[in-house]
């Protein structure tokens, strides 16, 4: 079966410009034509759901000429792609710290997510200001203040409520986490939705990673048994 949810962590941008002797941002400017690339053959492959980690909130910390620079990328993405996204019947939303976003960054997204609510065939979730300890910590404190004013009974929380107060709270846990670059952690990515995925690493650049090996990787995961601790 071809997995329904798939999550990246496209790593690699840096080390793909430094090998090529260019700026780090022009291998950021590849990335994001791998994201096109990807996002496309999930459509095709018929994946229903696909997470990408595009920025962390750790990511915060590199120098601010790298962050102001990869979210003028991004807010061209958003922009230039929209065809791509109606085209494809690709719905688009946006995971994370909101509140830390440049409000004119905030807007565009807000907009694209209204134009793309309907869209039913790719549901494609972009980690920007993700952190998955604070979306954890996020979640926790929802729930402690709603039992305070008696919303909800302690004894009613569970997992499946708990996963209601995270930002994925409309998607499905994900099958495969790929990672590229060959970096094997998590880096603080979707730790409570992960716990059951089956997890892929290649060595892989992100800026080269294209359909072929996205294909190659469900292959991989098709190969899995999945035991679930049964
Ligand atoms: C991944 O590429 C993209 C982001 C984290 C935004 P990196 O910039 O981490 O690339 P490397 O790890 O330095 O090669
Ligand atoms: C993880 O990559 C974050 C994204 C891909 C957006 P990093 O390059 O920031 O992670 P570390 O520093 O290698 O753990
Ligand atoms: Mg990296």
């Amino acid at each position: 079966m071809v997995p329904q949810h798939i999550a990246i962590i496209m790593d690699g941008n840096g080390r793909w410009a430094k090998k090529r002797g260019l700026p780090k941002i022009l291998g950021h400017r590849q990335g994001v034509e791998s994201v096109k690339k990807i996002v496309r053959a999930c459509v095709d492959f018929g994946v229903k759901y696909l997470t990408v980690y595009a920025f962390s909130t750790e990511n915060w910390q590199r120098p601010k000429d790298e962050v102001s620079a990869l979210f003028k990328l991004l807010t061209n993405f958003i922009d230039m792609q929209t065809k791509l996204f109606h085209d494809n019947n690709v719905r688009v939303r946006i995971i994370g710290e909101r509140g830390r976003l440049d409000p004119a960054v905030k807007s565009r997204i807000e907009q694209l997510e209204k134009d793309t609510a309907s869209y039913d065939k790719l549901t494609l979730n972009i980690a920007l200001s993700y952190g998955s300890r604070q979306e954890i910590v996020g979640a926790v404190k929802t729930l402690a203040s709603e039992a305070k004013e008696g919303k909800i009974e302690p004894s009613g929380i569970d997992e499946n409520v708990f996963s209601k107060y995270l930002y994925t709270n409309d998607s499905p846990d994900p099958d495969l986490l790929i990672r590229t670059s060959g970096e094997m952690r998590l880096s603080n990515f979707l730790l409570w939705q992960l716990s059951y995925a089956e997890i892929y690493v290649t060595e892989k650049l992100w800026p080269d990673f294209g359909k072929k090996d996205l294909k190659k990787a469900i292959d991989e995961y098709q190969k899995r048994e999945r035991r679930f601790g049964k």
